[in-house]
C-alpha cells in the first residue's frame, strides 16, 4: 500500500517536471533544486523526489554532473518540438496499391451483418480469462526464449486429435504448425512453396484475406468461378494457367455458402497431382453446420494428397486471439517450421497452453456446441426479419452452415443503393461485388449474424427488408429513410449492440 502510495507520488512529479523540460519551462542546461530541497518544499520523501528525477535521468530528460547535481538536457529536436508535422504523400508500390484497393469491405467489428465475426457476447470470457492467468502464472521459463518448434506441443497434440475426429483430416502433431490466424498460415505457405508470376487459382467469388497474400507475393492469380458445387476444375483448367496453388473452401464456400461434393474434391485433387501443384483447403467455419454433419476433409479423401489443410481459432473462439494452424504432409512440416521461425518468429506459448487445456478439457467443443445452437437461433431471427423482402423477391442463401446468408441482388444499382443508404443508418453492409477479381460479378450482401444478439438482428434485419421493399418502388432520386419507407428528409441512425 505505501509503496503504491510513493509511486504514484513521485509519478504526479516526474510527469509535470516532464512537461517543462518538453516545453522549455525548464531550459537546457539549467540546474535542479537539490533532492532534499525538493523534497522539503514539495512535502514528500526523499525517495519519491529520487523515483522521478532517476526516471528523467534514465530517459535522458536531465544529465547528472559529478558532484553538481541535476541539469536539464539539451533535448533531440523532435522531443522538443510540439507541433506535428502534416503527414507527407507515401508512394506506393503497385503490389501495395492492389493491397489497399482490396481492403474495401474490412470487418466493423461487433456489429449486425459482419460477415466473419463470432458471438463475443457469448464468449466464455471469465473462465477463459481465469485459464490465460493461470497459464500465465505457471508458464515455462523455457518459453521465454526464441521457440522454432512450429508451436506447443501440447496445442498441437489437442489440434490434430480435434481434427482426425472432428474433420477427418490425416494428420498427426508434428505436422501442425500454430500459426497466428489462417492469414499467416496462407502467407508461409505462399513464401515457401511460390515465386513471382506463378499461377495460383482463386475461387471467384472468393476471400479478400487470401487474394490479397497471393497479390501481394506477385502471385498469378486466376479467378475461377465457383458454381453451386465449389470451384469448377474443368472451367480452371480450360481458362487458368497450370496452378502452383489452388485456393479453395470446400465445406463451406466462402461467401456463397456452397459446398463441394466428393466427385469434384476428387477433380480437383487430380488437377494438383498432375500440375505439381498444392491445394489450400480453408476450413474456416466448418464447426457450424445446422443440418447434417459436414463432409470430411479434403485433406483425407486420399492418402498423400497435395493438400495443405488450414484452420483458424477466429471463428469459434474470438478473431482478437490470432491463432490458428496449418497441417502440412509430413516431408514438408518442418520447413514450415524453419520458414516460420526465419519469417515471423513464434510466440504467446502462454496463450497456446491455456488454448490448449481449454481443448483438452472439452470446454472447447461444448463452446462449439452452444454457438451453434445460438447461431442457428440468430439466423432464424435475420430470415423472420427479412421475410417481406423475401416474399417480394429477394433470394437469400440456404444457410446450412457457417455466419452469414448471402442475399442475391439484380444489379449493381440496387447493390449500391442499399450499401449507401444502410451507411447512412449506421448499418455497414458487404457487397458481394466486392468479393470478385474479374469484372464479371454477380451482386447482393453478405450478411454476418453470427456476432449480433437477436435483437439487433431483427432491427437491422427488418430496417433492410424495408430498404429492399422501397427500393423495388422508389424513384430514382428519393431517398430512402431509417426505416427504409419513402420520404424527403432522411433521418440517420446509428445501430448498437444492446
Ligand atoms: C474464408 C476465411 N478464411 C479464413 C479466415 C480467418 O482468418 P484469420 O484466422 O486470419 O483471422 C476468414 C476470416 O474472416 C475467412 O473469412
Amino acid at each position: 500500500m505505501h509503496q503504491h502510495a510513493t509511486r504514484s507520488l513521485s509519478q504526479r512529479l516526474y510527469h509535470p517536471l516532464k512537461e517543462w523540460v518538453r516545453q522549455g519551462k525548464l531550459t537546457a542546461g539549467q540546474r535542479l533544486p537539490s533532492s532534499r530541497h525538493m523534497s522539503d518544499a514539495l512535502g514528500v520523501s526523499r525517495n519519491t523526489v529520487l523515483a522521478a528525477t532517476d526516471r528523467l535521468l534514465a530517459e535522458g530528460l536531465l544529465v547528472a554532473r559529478q558532484g553538481a547535481g541535476l541539469y536539464v538536457a539539451q533535448l533531440p529536436r523532435v522531443l522538443a518540438t510540439e507541433t506535428t508535422p502534416p503527414p507527407k504523400a507515401v508512394h506506393y508500390s503497385s503490389r501495395g496499391r492492389t493491397l489497399l484497393a482490396l481492403s474495401k469491405t474490412l470487418s466493423n467489428g461487433y456489429r449486425a451483418f459482419s460477415p466473419g465475426v463470432p458471438a463475443l457476447d457469448l464468449f466464455p470470457e471469465a473462465q477463459w480469462q481465469r485459464l490465460v492467468r493461470q497459464h500465465q502464472r505457471n508458464a515455462d521459463v523455457a518459453w521465454m526464449d526464441y521457440q522454432t518448434g512450429g508451436g506447443l506441443a501440447a496445442l498441437k497434440v489437442a489440434i490434430s486429435d480435434y481434427l482426425r475426429l472432428s474433420r477427418a483430416v490425416r494428420c498427426q502433431p508434428e505436422q501442425v504448425i500454430i500459426t497466428q490466424g489462417a492469414q499467416q498460415a496462407f502467407e508461409l505457405i505462399t513464401q515457401l512453396l511460390t515465386d513471382p508470376d506463378d499461377a495460383v487459382w482463386m475461387e471467384e467469388p472468393g476471400y479478400g484475406g487470401a487474394k490479397a497474400c497471393f497479390l501481394a507475393a506477385g502471385l498469378d492469380v486466376t479467378p475461377v468461378p465457383v458454381d453451386a458445387d465449389g470451384l469448377d476444375p474443368a472451367l480452371g483448367e480450360k481458362s487458368a494457367p497450370a496452378p502452383r496453388l489452388i485456393y479453395t473452401t470446400p465445406s463451406h464456400q466462402y461467401p456463397t455458402g456452397v459446398t463441394m461434393p466428393v466427385t469434384r474434391r476428387l477433380a480437383l485433387l487430380d488437377v494438383a497431382e498432375r500440375c505439381g501443384g498444392w491445394i489450400i483447403e480453408d476450413d474456416y467455419d466448418s464447426e457450424f453446420r445446422y443440418d447434417t454433419p459436414p463432409l470430411p476433409s479434403l485433406q483425407g479423401l486420399t492418402e498423400q494428397a497435395p493438400v495443405i489443410y488450414v484452420g483458424t481459432f477466429s471463428k469459434v473462439l474470438y478473431p482478437g486471439l490470432r491463432l490458428g494452424y496449418l497441417v502440412a504432409p509430413p516431408e514438408l512440416a518442418p520447413d514450415v517450421c524453419r520458414a516460420q521461425a526465419r519469417l515471423h518468429r513464434e510466440g504467446h506459448y502462454p496463450l497456446q497452453s491455456a488454448l490448449a487445456a481449454f481443448m483438452a478439457s472439452g470446454h472447447f467443443t461444448r463452446h462449439i456446441t452452444r454457438m451453434r445452437t445460438a447461431y442457428r437461433h440468430r439466423q432464424s431471427c435475420l430470415r423472420a426479419a427479412l421475410a417481406p423482402a423475401v416474399a417480394a423477391g429477394l433470394r437469400l442463401s440456404e444457410g446450412h452452415a457457417g455466419m452469414h446468408l448471402l442475399a442475391e441482388l439484380s444489379s449493381i444499382e440496387e447493390e449500391t443503393a442499399l450499401v449507401s443508404h444502410a451507411a447512412q443508418a449506421g448499418i455497414t453492409l458487404s457487397p458481394l461485388s466486392h468479393y470478385y477479381l474479374s469484372a464479371n460479378k454477380r451482386f447482393g450482401l453478405v450478411l454476418g449474424y453470427a456476432s449480433a444478439n437477436e435483437q439487433t438482428l431483427a432491427w437491422a434485419g427488418q430496417w433492410l427488408s424495408n430498404a429492399y421493399l422501397a427500393h423495388q418502388t422508389r424513384t430514382p432520386d428519393t431517398p430512402l429513410s431509417r426505416d427504409g419507407h419513402k420520404t424527403n428528409v432522411f433521418q440517420g441512425g446509428t445501430l448498437v449492440v444492446v
